[in-house]
C-alpha cells in the first residue's frame, strides 16, 4: 500500500476541470496545424489509417497509465518516477525517465510557441481584410513574406511565450479552467463551419479520399503517424502525468482518458477534412509542408460569407488551443523547480520561460537565416532544418521512448496490486489494459522504431 500523499500544488476541482484541463493540452496545433500537413506529406490514407491504429492501441493504454502513475506520485514527473519506484522497491534511477520529459517537454515549447506565433500574427492579418478574394499565389506569398522576417516571428515567439508563463506562474487551474470550457467547443463548431464551407468547393470527396484511403506507405512515414499520436496526445512526457497529479484519488482514469482521446482524435479528423478539399479545389499541393493550414484555410476565409469574421475567431481559438497546450508542456519542469528548489511558482514559470524561449531562437531562424543550415543523420533523416531535427528527435524518438517506459513501468515494475487499486476499474477494461500495456504496446514501438531505420 503507498503512503497516502497530496499534490503540493493543489488540486482540480471535479473531474470534469480534469477532462478539460487535459483535453486542452492534448488538442493544439498538434491537432491543426501538424495532423494535416504530415499526413499530406505521407500521402494521406495509410497514414491516417495508422495514426488512428496507434491511438487505439498504444496512445490510450499509455494515456491511463501515464495519468495512473501521476496520481498515485502526486509530484513532477521526476519526483513522482522517484517515489513511485521506492514504493514498489525497484531501482531509483527511473527517476531518469521524468527528467528526459522535462526536456522533450522544453524542447517541444521552444518551436510550438514559434508556431503559436504564425498564428497569432494571422488573427491580424485576416482582420486587415488581406485574405478578401485571394488566390493560392496570394496566400503563398503572404506566408512566405511572414516566415522570411525573423523580426516579425520573434516579436510573436516573445509575446506567445510571455502568455504562457503568465498562466503557468499563476497556477494551472486558474488559468485553464475558463479557457478550456468556453474556447474549445467554439472551436470546433468553427471547425464544422469551415468543413462546410470545404463540402461546397465540388472537391470535398476528394479531400476525403485523400485521408481515407489507403496507399503504401513507408517504414519512416508509420514511426511519424505513430510519434505524432504521442504528440497530439500529449504523451509520453509528463505532461499528461503532471495533470493526473492533480487529479483526486476517487476519479475514474479510465473512462476520462477514452473522453480525452476521442476528443483529439475528432478534432484533427475535422481538421483534415476541412483542409484537404481546400487543397484540391485551388490546385495546392498536400505535401506543402508545415505552411499547409496557413496556406488554404485563408482561401477559404477569403471566399465565404462573412469569412473575415470566421477567420478571425479561428485563428484567435488556434491561439487558445495552443496555449492550452503550452501550459502543459512547461508544467513539469515548473513543479520541479517548485518542488526541490523552493522557487516560487512565478519565478520556476519565468526560468524556464526564458530558456525556452531562447532554444526557439533556432526555430525562428530555421524559415529564414538558417534555412540552408541542415542536419543529416544516417538512417534518421536528410537535410533537416533546426526546426525539423528538433520536431523530429522529440516527436518521433523522445516522446514513443518516455511512453514506453511508462508503459513497461506502469506492466512490469509496479505491483498488480497497486495498479489495480489505483485504476480501480472492472475487471475486464482493467485485463484489457494491463494486456496491451504489458505486450502489445511496447512490442509496437519497438517494431515501429525498428522499421523505420529499416532493420526489419
Ligand atoms: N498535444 C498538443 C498538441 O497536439 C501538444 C502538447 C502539449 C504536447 N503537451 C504535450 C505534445 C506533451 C507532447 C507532449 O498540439
Amino acid at each position: 500500500m503507498a503512503e497516502q500523499r497530496t499534490s503540493i500544488h493543489g488540486q482540480w476541482t471535479n473531474r470534469t476541470v480534469f477532462i478539460l484541463a487535459a483535453t486542452g493540452s492534448a488538442v493544439g496545433l498538434g491537432n491543426i496545424w501538424k495532423f494535416p500537413y504530415i499526413a499530406g506529406e505521407n500521402g494521406g490514407g495509410t497514414f491516417v489509417l495508422i495514426y488512428l491504429l496507434c491511438i487505439g492501441l498504444i496512445g490510450l493504454p499509455i494515456m491511463i497509465a501515464e495519468i495512473m502513475l501521476g496520481r498515485r506520485g502526486k509530484q513532477s514527473p521526476i519526483n513522482t518516477m522517484k517515489a513511485l519506484a521506492r514504493d514498489e522497491h525497484r531501482n531509483p534511477g527511473w527517476v531518469w525517465l521524468g527528467w528526459m520529459g522535462v526536456l522533450a517537454g522544453f524542447l517541444i515549447l521552444s518551436y510550438y510557441s514559434v508556431i503559436a506565433g504564425w498564428a497569432m500574427s494571422y488573427i491580424f492579418r485576416t482582420a486587415g481584410g488581406i485574405f478578401q478574394g485571394v488566390t493560392a499565389d496570394g496566400v503563398n506569398s503572404i506566408f512566405t513574406d511572414l516566415v522570411s522576417d525573423p523580426e516579425r516571428l520573434l516579436a510573436w515567439h516573445t509575446i506567445f511565450m510571455v502568455m504562457t508563463m503568465a498562466v503557468v506562474a499563476r497556477g494551472v487551474k486558474n488559468g485553464i479552467e475558463k479557457a478550456v470550457t468556453y474556447l474549445m467547443p467554439l472551436l470546433f463548431g468553427l471547425l464544422i463551419i469551415i468543413v462546410i464551407y470545404a463540402m461546397t468547393t465540388g472537391h470535398f470527396m476528394e479531400g476525403i479520399d485523400f485521408l481515407f484511403s489507403p496507399g503504401e506507405i513507408t517504414g519512416k512515414a508509420i514511426l511519424i503517424a505513430m510519434g505524432h499520436a504521442f504528440f497530439t496526445l500529449s504523451l509520453g512526457m509528463g505532461a499528461i502525468m503532471v495533470y493526473g497529479s492533480y487529479l483526486s484519488d476517487e476519479h475514474s482514469i479510465v473512462q476520462a482518458s477514452i473522453m480525452i482521446a476521442l476528443a483529439d482524435t475528432v478534432v484533427a479528423l475535422l481538421a483534415g477534412m476541412a483542409i484537404f478539399p481546400i487543397v484540391f479545389a485551388n490546385g495546392l499541393e498536400p505535401g506543402a509542408g508545415p505552411g499547409l493550414i496557413f496556406q488554404t484555410l485563408p482561401i477559404a476565409f477569403g471566399h465565404m460569407q462573412g469569412g473575415t469574421l470566421v477567420g478571425v475567431v479561428f485563428f484567435t481559438l488556434l491561439v487558445f488551443a495552443a496555449w492550452t497546450s503550452a501550459i502543459s508542456l512547461i508544467e513539469p519542469a515548473v513543479a520541479y523547480l517548485v518542488e526541490n528548489l523552493g522557487y516560487s511558482r512565478i519565478y520556476a514559470a519565468v526560468t524556464i520561460g526564458m530558456l525556452t524561449w531562447f532554444v526557439g531562437l533556432g526555430t525562428v531562424f530555421s524559415f529564414n537565416v538558417w534555412k540552408d543550415k541542415t542536419l543529416s543523420i544516417p538512417y534518421l533523416f536528410d537535410n533537416f532544418t533546426f526546426f525539423d531535427t528538433l520536431d523530429y528527435l522529440t516527436a518521433n524518438i523522445m516522446l514513443p521512448l518516455g511512453g514506453l517506459f511508462i508503459a513497461l513501468f506502469a506492466a512490469w515494475v509496479m505491483r498488480k496490486e497497486s495498479t489495480r487499486e489505483e485504476l480501480a476499474t472492472d475487471p475486464l477494461m482493467y485485463n484489457i489494459w494491463r494486456f496491451l500495456v504489458q505486450f502489445v504496446t511496447p512490442l509496437a514501438v519497438i517494431v515501429v522504431f525498428l522499421k523505420a531505420v529499416g532493420a526489419i
